[in-house]
C-alpha cells in the first residue's frame, strides 16, 4: 500500500468528515456556469463535492486512492438520494477516458503530470474547475500540505491551462470556509 493511501486511509476513518460535508465555496458559487452532462471529480475525498455535482444533475465519476473516503461519499451520496459512481485509482497511473467529460473538478489535489490528462478527458467545450493552495498558504499557519511540491506559485496555474479559454482567475487570501486560506482558483474551457 502507498504511503499516501495509508496516510488518507487513517485521516478518513473517523465517522467525522475531516474535510466537511459542505460543498468547496468557489465551485457553489459558480455551478450556474456549468451545464449538466458528465462530471469527473479528481481525488474526490469523502465527495463533499461529488455529492453536490450530482444534487446538481451530473452523473459523477469520483476518483480517489483511499477507499475509506468513497466509502464515506458513497454513503453521503445515498443519505442525500443521489448517485455517484467510485473508482478506487492511484492518480499517479490512472488514464483519465478521452473526451468523455462535460466538467472536471479538481479540489485541492496538485499532481501536475496530470494536467495533459485532465485536457484529454475533456470534450470539447468541456470545463474544468481547479483550486488548491498557493506557496503563500504556507506563512499562514493555517494547516495544508507539508511539502512544497503541492503548492502553485504565483501565476503557475493559469500557466497550465494557457492554451483553454480562461473564464475565471484569481489568486490570493481569502476567508471561505472558516479560515483564511491563499489559493488560486480557476475555471477554464477547452476549444
Ligand atoms: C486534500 S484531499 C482533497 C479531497 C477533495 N478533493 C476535497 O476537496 O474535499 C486530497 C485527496 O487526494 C487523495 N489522493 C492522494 N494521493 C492520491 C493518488 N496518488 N491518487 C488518487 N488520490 C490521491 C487523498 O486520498 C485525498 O482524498
Amino acid at each position: 500500500m502507498k504511503a499516501d493511501q495509508k496516510r488518507w486511509d487513517e485521516r478518513f476513518g473517523k465517522k467525522e468528515f475531516a474535510l466537511g460535508k459542505e460543498p468547496n465555496p468557489f465551485l457553489k458559487k459558480h455551478i450556474h456556469l456549468f451545464p449538466k452532462g458528465r462530471a469527473l471529480d479528481i481525488a474526490s475525498g469523502e465527495g463533499r463535492n461529488a455529492v453536490f455535482l450530482a444534487q446538481h444533475g451530473f452523473e459523477v465519476d469520483a476518483v480517489d486512492i483511499s477507499e475509506r473516503g468513497l466509502k464515506k461519499a458513497r454513503k453521503f451520496a445515498r443519505g442525500k438520494g443521489v448517485k455517484i459512481k467510485t473508482f478506487l485509482v492511484d492518480l499517479d497511473q490512472y488514464q483519465i477516458e478521452k473526451k468523455q467529460y462535460n466538467l472536471i473538478a479538481n479540489f485541492y489535489f496538485l499532481k501536475r503530470r496530470l494536467i495533459p490528462r485532465i485536457k484529454k478527458g475533456l470534450k470539447k467545450g468541456g470545463k474544468v474547475i481547479f483550486e488548491t493552495y498557493l506557496l503563500e498558504h504556507r506563512t499562514l499557519g493555517t494547516g495544508g500540505p507539508k511539502q512544497a511540491k503541492y503548492f502553485l506559485k504565483p501565476n503557475e496555474l493559469l500557466g497550465l491551462f494557457k492554451d483553454f479559454r480562461i473564464l475565471f482567475y484569481r489568486e490570493g487570501i481569502f476567508r471561505e470556509g472558516g479560515k483564511r486560506k491563499a489559493v488560486a482558483s480557476l475555471i477554464a474551457e477547452k476549444r
